[in-house]
Order: C-alpha cells, then sequence, then structure tokens
C-alpha cells in the first residue's frame, strides 16, 4: 500500500495549495523539488505525462505533476499551453496589454494532473475553471496570473485570495480532489499518516 504521496513541482505556491488539500483529506503530502524539461505541445496532457516520465525515470516513488495553462476567449485560446513561456516573457501586464479594449473577457484556467508510480500505469486528473479576465491587476497573493483572472462571475481575482479561498474554485483544486478520491477509493492510503 503506497504511504506517501510525492508531488514533482518546483512551484512553491502550488505545493502549498495541494498540500492544503491533502491535509483537509487526512493526507501527507511530500515536496519533490525537482525540474523537469517542458516539451512544446499543445496538449497539456502530453506535457504532463512527458514530465511524470521524466521524473519516474529519476526516482521510483509514487508521485504526481501537474500543468496549467490560462486560456483566453477573445485570444482563441492564447496562451494555452504555452501560458508558462508567455507569463515568463510578457508576464500579467503583456496579457492585459492585448486585453486592452477587449468587451469579452471570458477566460478558462486548465489543468493536468498525471500520477505514476513503478507499480501504476499514468493516471490523468483535469480541472477546469471558468472565469474572466479583470480589467487591471489587483490582489498581492499567489503566483503566475492570479491577479488578473476572476474567477466565475467574482469580482475578486486569485491574487485577492487565501490559498483556501482560491481551491474552492481553481482548476488546480479540482483537478487534485479528483485524485485525492481516486486516491482513497483504491485504498492507496493508510487512514493514519
Ligand atoms: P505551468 O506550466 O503549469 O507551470 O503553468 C503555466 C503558467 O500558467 C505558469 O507560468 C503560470 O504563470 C500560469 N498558471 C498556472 N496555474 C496558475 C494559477 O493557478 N494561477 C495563476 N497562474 C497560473
Amino acid at each position: 500500500m503506497i504511504k506517501k504521496i510525492y508531488f514533482a513541482t518546483t512551484n512553491q505556491n502550488k505545493f502549498r495549495e495541494a498540500e492544503k488539500i491533502f491535509s483537509f483529506h487526512g493526507l501527507k503530502l511530500e515536496h519533490l523539488k525537482l525540474k523537469t524539461i517542458e516539451i512544446q505541445s499543445e496538449s497539456l496532457e502530453e506535457i504532463a505525462l512527458n514530465s511524470l516520465n521524466q521524473v519516474l525515470s529519476k526516482c521510483r516513488l509514487p508521485v504526481f505533476v501537474e500543468d496549467s495553462g490560462l486560456f483566453i476567449k477573445a485570444l482563441n485560446g492564447f496562451p494555452g499551453p504555452y501560458s508558462s513561456y508567455v507569463f515568463k516573457t510578457v508576464g500579467f501586464e503583456g496579457i492585459l496589454r492585448l486585453m486592452k479594449g477587449v468587451k469579452d473577457r471570458n477566460a478558462y484556467f486548465l489543468s493536468v494532473v498525471a500520477f505514476g508510480s513503478p507499480n501504476h500505469k499514468p493516471k490523468i486528473f483535469v480541472g477546469r475553471v471558468y472565469g474572466r479576465i479583470a480589467l487591471k491587476a489587483k490582489g498581492l497573493n499567489g503566483f503566475g496570473f492570479d491577479p488578473i483572472f476572476q474567477p466565475g462571475n467574482l469580482k475578486k481575482t486569485f491574487g485577492e485570495m487565501e490559498v483556501k479561498e482560491k481551491n474552492r474554485y481553481s482548476h488546480r483544486a479540482k483537478a487534485i480532489k479528483k485524485l485525492v478520491g481516486w486516491l482513497k477509493k483504491g485504498k492507496y492510503f493508510n487512514s493514519k499518516l
């Protein structure tokens, strides 16, 4: 039976979000600070599976990785799978510039979680949150595009939320809750830590 699950990510914020969900379910999550090379692909699933394989080739552990992207309707889904590169190059300010004067602010975040272990074939969990691109950046919490994304019909951005509140809506929280449900159903965890 698997007792420990590892989240391979160099993003401390992503880990904190996932850890909160695991601990709410009485489960312990370990942080594996392992850097993988992100391949360029139009499919988040392909990117996540590739990075899971890189991790599993380095360590024989029950582990998951997560890849996400911001898809903006008025920009035909851009930056989507290229979100990480776009954030690194032009940041959320670049997105706000592209969206200047654009009335349709609809967008969604997509998260793909890929879990695997030396004894299990990869399993994928997907989470999505619809929302809107704010007119200006708001809030100092979180990371990435958090200050410009308003989930659902809320006026508040992810950047104005604590982790607990963001986890109520976020793409990543939805995918990770599915993973936790699956792990518990399969009795992968001891109920005792
Ligand atoms: P990654 O490739 O999964 O690390 O994420 C792609 C990019 O999308 C990151 O560089 C972030 O800028 C952005 N991103 C992913 N998830 C979130 C989120 O929950 N909030 C804000 N930005 C995010």
